[in-house]
């Protein structure tokens, strides 16, 4: 009686035109596959395999880690042709899930659903109405009661059946015994000379076995990705989702179409998103945090209060509260940032920590950097942090002031309440509190004539 998920993923995806295996291409950041395996998994079944086949070293090699069992499908000769390549490991009593691997958006509780109207029959199909049933397997039904019959492709519809708008939407549970019975006896003898997995619903009621089917309320959850407008489509839909419950939890979205979360974003109350921003991975934002228009985030916290300006991007790092990010700040992986730090326009840091207070407020790289507390860091400085072989780090101890377009050439320290005048290259330590120069003194050249160009006619 045990739950076993077979989810179908070896097509080829001809009309996404692309070198890419279809079930690869991303979904709000993640491959398709890898949102029907989760799917899947949230059923707690007893076994999940995946069938793949096209392109299919690059799709394990990609998805190797996924909590799968993997079989491979040589030729691709039609869905029930693919199921048969996962019977060796199912059981009489099995109840078997049939999912697709590019349908993403299957939700758990429609799939809860199919299963407990299973209960008992062998067959259960998840079914939807659309007002376009074009492509789609019609659902056939005879009888008084409306029994389901068969399932009839598009292609090898008559006009009358193309007018049915239920259609089959792939997915299904079938008893393992039946099913490994049904499957072994499918044919090819059809318009595309596939074996039609679709054609085991004609062999069910040929049985005399009841087929149960559940409507799905949703079709955009049973919508599959065919090419890149649908894939397109989904994106939007999801991410309309994301922005709901963003907003549900306590955040402003000046436009919720205009967000994008490819990932897990958590928000504070009173958090405030511009448009055109871009989460990605795991992203916490505090309560009370702004974030201006087109940013970046990637793998960060950001601590409660913090202002992010526009056109900043924030990968793999921590702020704290009450600071000031931006706008056109990149700060890159590794890097810490205190309470109230401000970090300006065109500033990129990397590798660094800075203390509470402190302030690099234009035009600086701050590289492999400990920058203390209430640092203030003139415009145009930069560490020199590469030799050409190794990266060393720069030490700035608290409450030191480092004039403008300073280059600080590591490794170097500069101690605490250490002042650098502008416009000087360190290249070693700077002592505590005392004013450190290295620039040449400033002259004044007596009787210095700026060149003038010759009058034209002097040219000889
Ligand atoms: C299938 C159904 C159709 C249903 C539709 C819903 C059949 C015969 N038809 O049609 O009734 O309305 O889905 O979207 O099943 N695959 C393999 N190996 C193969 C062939 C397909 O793994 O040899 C996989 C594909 O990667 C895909 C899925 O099975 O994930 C469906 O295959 P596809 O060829 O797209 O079937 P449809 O013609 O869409
Ligand atoms: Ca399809």
């Amino acid at each position: 009686m045990a739950l076993k998920a077979v989810i179908l993923a070896a097509g080829q995806g001809t009309r996404m035109h692309s070198s890419l295996p279809k079930v690869l291409h991303p979904l709000a950041g993640r491959p398709l596959l890898s949102h029907v395996v989760a799917t899947a998994r949230a059923l707690e079944p007893a076994g999940v395999q995946v069938v793949y086949g096209h392109g299919g070293a690059e799709v394990r090699q990609r998805l190797g880690d996924l909590p799968v069992a993997w079989v491979e499908q040589d030729q691709q000769l039609g869905t029930g042709h693919a199921v048969a390549q996962a019977l060796a490991d199912i059981d009489a009593q099995d109840t078997v899930l049939v999912l697709y691997g590019d349908v993403p958006l299957i939700q758990t509780a429609t799939l809860q659903r199919l299963l407990a109207a299973f209960d008992g029959a062998d067959l259960a199909l998840l079914t939807v109405r659309l007002d376009d049933p074009t492509g789609y397997g019609r659902i056939l039904r005879t009888g008084p009661d409306q029994r389901v019959a068969a399932i009839v492709e598009e292609r090898d519809a008559s006009d009358a059946q193309r007018s049915i708008r239920e259609v089959h939407t792939g997915i299904l549970a079938a008893r393992g015994e039946p099913l490994r019975r049904w499957v072994r006896a499918l044919d090819n003898r059809n318009r595309r000379g596939e074996y039609y997995l679709t054609d085991i619903v004609g062999l069910a009621v040929q049985d005399g076995r009841s087929v149960t089917t559940v409507v799905a309320e949703d079709p955009v959850e049973v919508q599959g990705v065919n090419d890149r407008t649908q894939l397109a489509q989904l994106e939007r839909h999801w991410q309309l989702g994301e922005a709901r419950r963003l907003m549900a939890a306590g955040a402003t979205l000046l436009d919720p179409t205009r967000i994008d979360v490819r990932g897990q974003l958590e928000v504070g109350r009173d958090v405030l998103i511009d448009v055109n921003v871009v989460f990605e991975g795991t992203v916490r934002l505090g309560d009370g945090v702004y974030v201006g228009p087109f940013c970046l985030i990637r793998d960060t916290v950001i601590g409660a209060g913090t202002r992010v300006e526009s056109h900043t991007t924030i990968d793999r790092a921590h702020v704290g509260r009450g600071a000031r990010v931006g706008p056109y700040t990149r700060i890159r992986p590794g890097t810490r940032l205190s309470d109230n730090v401000h970090v300006g326009n065109f500033v990129e840091l990397k590798q660094s920590d800075v203390g509470d207070g402190s302030k690099i407020n234009h035009l600086s790289y701050i590289g492999d950097c400990l920058v203390g507390a209430q640092v203030n860091i003139g415009a145009g400085t930069i560490t020199c942090n590469y030799d050409g072989a190794h990266k060393h780090q720069t030490i700035i101890g608290d409450n030191a002031f480092i004039g403008s377009h300073t280059q600080l050439v590591a490794p170097v320290t500069v101690h605490a309440g250490a002042t650098i005048g502008a416009g000087t290259t360190i290249t070693a330590d700077a002592p505590a509190g005392k004013l450190t120069l290295g620039r040449a003194p400033q002259q004044t050249v007596e009787g210095w004539k700026r060149p003038a160009k010759h009058p034209k006619d002097c040219i000889t």
